[in-house]
């Protein structure tokens, strides 16, 4: 039989007596309490806006995993810098889509000063100057495999490879390119890219390390935006990080660190909160999420669906990596927050 009555409290324990008087409620009573003790805040200048670029013009090839996504010619990307560059952007991030027929086994294109990453590099920072261009320096757009390595007998080949990609590197930072953010994971490609740009005299142009990028399944959309994802054979487990680790991430970022990495990114970025408070909560220095393009599809879908609500999901997930000790977050959204961000 149920002893609990209405009229007596089931436990003879006052809440201010459980409590000892604190009520955490009591500053969440109101929009103006809630406000004046957040703790965090995303700004506009917490964005990266990475971006497809393509050959041609005035062409703009919507992505289809990644609804609001597109690939652009040079001239349209310009004109996506420009706008960028009006809401208060700080840096734009790009990825080329290559056609099929320039790429080969080495992804020799890599190494043209003409190819399209070069040549978007020289168009947006000619005509926007003010905003910052990192690009990917590595080597999966260009290859006819899709791996981030020349591949031998089956092999991914780590110092051949850093070697092209260091090549590359310095021909980014002539075009005009601010960082180069290396996407492979090849050991030593950090300190082979600083000693280049340093003997180039681009001692000013900064690295942003992918320090700590997993195997993951949430690049998908994103193989589909350059063209690489019917190409791809096998998978990229010999060099990336294997999902379930952290203590080798860690040894990744210190030794990044080490090789002169300016910043850090930690990729994925929800799924990977963790890894991104430890590397901030260790090193202490300037540390990037990127919100995949996975993430970004997922989001979209069921907001598409009626099933979350869109962009409450936006803000909040982009809140989380602020929280987690981010200092920036890449994101194909970077364009409608700033939007919202600035509409107040
Ligand atoms: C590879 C690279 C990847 C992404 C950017 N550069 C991963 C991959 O294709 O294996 C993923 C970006 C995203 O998913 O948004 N160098």
């Amino acid at each position: 039989m149920n002893t609990f009555s209405r009229e007596k409290p089931a436990s003879k324990r006052s809440v201010d007596e459980i409590t000892g008087g604190r009520r955490l409620r009591r500053m969440r009573k109101a929009d103006w309490s809630r406000r004046l003790v957040r703790e965090n805040h995303l700004t506009v200048d917490d964005l990266i806006w990475p971006i497809f670029v393509m050959e041609g013009e005035n062409r703009r090839e919507p992505i289809e995993a990644m609804p609001g996504a597109f690939r652009l010619s040079v001239d349209q990307a310009v004109k996506e810098a420009e706008r960028a560059a009006r809401l208060g952007i700080p840096a734009l991030a790009t990825f080329p889509h290559i056609e099929t027929g320039r790429r080969d086994r080495t992804g020799s294109h890599i190494l043209d000063p003409e190819n399209v990453t070069n040549r978007a590099t020289r168009a947006i920072k000619d005509a926007v100057p003010e905003i910052g261009v990192i690009t990917d320096a590595a080597l999966d757009p260009f290859t006819d495999h899709g791996h981030d390595g020349i591949l031998r007998d089956g092999v991914i080949v780590n110092d051949e490879s850093v070697a092209q990609v260091t090549a590359a590197a310095v021909l980014q930072a002539a075009a005009g390119a601010d960082i180069i953010a290396p996407s492979d994971m090849m050991d030593g490609r950090i300190g082979a890219i600083r000693s280049a740009l340093d003997e180039n005299g681009f001692q000013d142009v900064a690295i942003m390390s992918y320090a700590t990028k997993f195997a993951s399944a949430f690049y998908g959309p994103y193989r589909d935006a350059i063209g690489t994802k019917g190409v791809l054979k096998g998978d990229k487990n010999t060099y990336y990080i294997d999902h379930a680790n952290t203590d080798e991430a860690m040894r990744e970022a210190e030794q990044d660190l080490a090789e002169g990495a300016d910043m850090l990114m930690v990729k994925p970025g929800l799924p990977y909160l963790d890894i991104i408070h430890r590397v901030k909560e260790t090193f202490q220095v300037p540390t990037f999420a990127y919100q995949v393009s996975g993430e970004y599809a997922m989001i979209r879908a069921a907001a598409a669906n009626g099933w979350i609500d869109g962009e409450r999901v936006m803000f909040e997930s982009l809140t989380a990596f602020k929280r987690a000790g981010c200092d920036g977050i890449l994101t194909y959204f970077a364009p409608e927050v700033a939007e919202k961000l600035k509409a107040g």
